[in-house]
């Protein structure tokens, strides 16, 4: 069987975007009623998975999680909408981006909760590395964020080159 080359294989960003929701419910939350920053991570790393999967077409891993904040507190009861899509595909390793609103439908209003970038690597069922076609960003909006990553990646290179050189 001919294989594919996968130098030819495209997606657009738009192939990726995914987008989740969760209501929140007690036991998502701390006693005072609000929903758990470790509960919210999960969440994330599920919606980061859902469109590297989409993009890949593999299975994959999470190879790390960036800095993240949680500008306003969610509650019990909220829907918390997490969107997601790839940002930029390096070999065999893809940087999502996702972004987290609350909606409060009693309320009738939406706030951006955190926003967070994953790398993904893309493996087969053995867990070896595979490589993974590149990503066509067609919007300003997602070159902005295909360059952005180009520049995280080189920045998370140079700190993990340094955090090993200390552990040497
Ligand atoms: C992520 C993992 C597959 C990398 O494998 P490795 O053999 O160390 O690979 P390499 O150092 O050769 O890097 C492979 C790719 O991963 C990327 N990568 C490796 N570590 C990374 C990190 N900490 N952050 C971002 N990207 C990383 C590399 O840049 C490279 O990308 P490229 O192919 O697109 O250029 C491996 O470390 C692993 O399996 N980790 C555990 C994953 C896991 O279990 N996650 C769930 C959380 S518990």
């Amino acid at each position: 069987m001919n294989l594919p080359d996968l130098s030819l294989i495209t997606r657009p960003v738009r192939d990726s975007q995914s987008e989740m929701a969760e209501i929140v419910l007690p036991n998502d939350a701390n006693p005072l009623g609000a929903l758990l920053g470790g509960r919210l991570m999960h969440w994330i790393d599920m919606a980061g998975a859902l469109a590297a999967h989409r993009h890949s077409r593999h299975y994959v891993v999470t190879a790390s999680i960036d800095h993240m904040d949680f500008w306003v507190p969610v509650h019990i009861g909220d829907l918390v909408i997490l969107r997601s899509s790839v940002n930029r595909v390096f070999h065999t390793s893809m940087e999502v981006g996702v972004k987290v609103w609350v909606e409060n439908y009693i309320a009738d209003n939406c706030q951006h909760v955190s926003s967070a970038y994953l790398t993904f690597v893309a493996v087969d069922g053995g867990g070896r590395r595979v490589p993974v076609p590149a990503v066509v960003p067609e919007t300003d909006e997602q070159r902005r964020r295909y360059e952005d990553a180009g520049r995280r990646r080189e920045i998370h290179r140079a700190e993990r080159e340094r955090r090993n050189a200390h552990l040497r």
